[in-house]
């Protein structure tokens, strides 16, 4: 269908073909690190960080899944990291099952079909649900394998904006399965592709690498 990320990028940056389109400030976003990467992390959708630079989970999440990611020598420009939903909900509200669907069948599909990852990381409830099965629990299945409707094994983890709202021996417990689901996540990698880099030696601050665009969307939407 794309020929490439940078047509697919292209296409989806003009998408308007549902109403969350009009709610988010700056259009819809894309995706960010190494499409040549074994390992695709997805998340759920873009909050007002994400929505000004066009980038997914450069915001808080982000922040905070970039450290989780350096506990098991993962840097984010080694991973494909991308959303179910490109475009910020309303009050950055939960979206809805439709929603991701109909989303995630335009591009997610289309995307991770020109990625073609290894493994696939699903953080949180929304993309445990679209990728496994909508009946999916995000405190009884993270952790667990499970094959995806693209054939490539997945393995849901918490969401790292649920760890923000954690507090005290919650948050400790919570954060040591994240890393535990990253580690088993990290080691399939590993078997399938063993040569594989994962860690590059500076850490790469994605608010800097992407203000250019940021700068962009801001100009693009005092002309609109
Ligand atoms: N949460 C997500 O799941 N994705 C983002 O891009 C930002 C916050």
């Amino acid at each position: 269908m794309f020929h490439d990320m940078d047509d697919l990028e292209s296409n989806l940056f003009q998408c308007t073909q549902c109403a969350l389109h009009n709610n988010s400030n700056h259009g819809p976003t894309s995706y960010n690190g190494s499409p040549d990467s074994p390992l695709t992390i997805v998340g759920e959708g873009p909050g007002g960080v994400e929505d000004e630079y066009g980038v997914p989970l450069i915001g808080p999440s982000g922040q905070l899944l970039d450290k989780a990611l350096m506990s098991v020598n993962i840097t984010r420009d080694h991973v494909f990291t991308t959303n179910i939903i490109k475009c910020r909900p309303k009050g950055n509200r939960t979206p809805t099952i439709e929603e991701a669907n109909f989303c995630a069948n335009n591009w997610l599909d289309a995307e991770l079909a020109l990625v073609a990852p290894k493994v696939i990381i699903a953080l949180g409830s929304v993309a445990l649900k679209y990728l496994d099965n909508p009946g999916a629990r995000i405190t009884k299945d993270r952790g667990k394998w499970f094959n995806t409707k693209y054939n490539i094994p997945a393995i849901a983890t918490y969401h790292p904006a649920y760890l923000l709202r954690l507090t005290g021996k919650q948050l400790v417990k919570a954060k040591w399965e994240v890393y535990y689901d990253f580690q088993a996540a990290l080691a399939k990698c590993q078997e399938l592709v063993p040569d594989y880099k994962f860690k590059s030696d500076v850490v790469p601050n994605l608010l800097e690498l992407y203000q250019f665009r940021k700068t962009e969307r801001f100009t693009n939407k005092e002309n609109a």
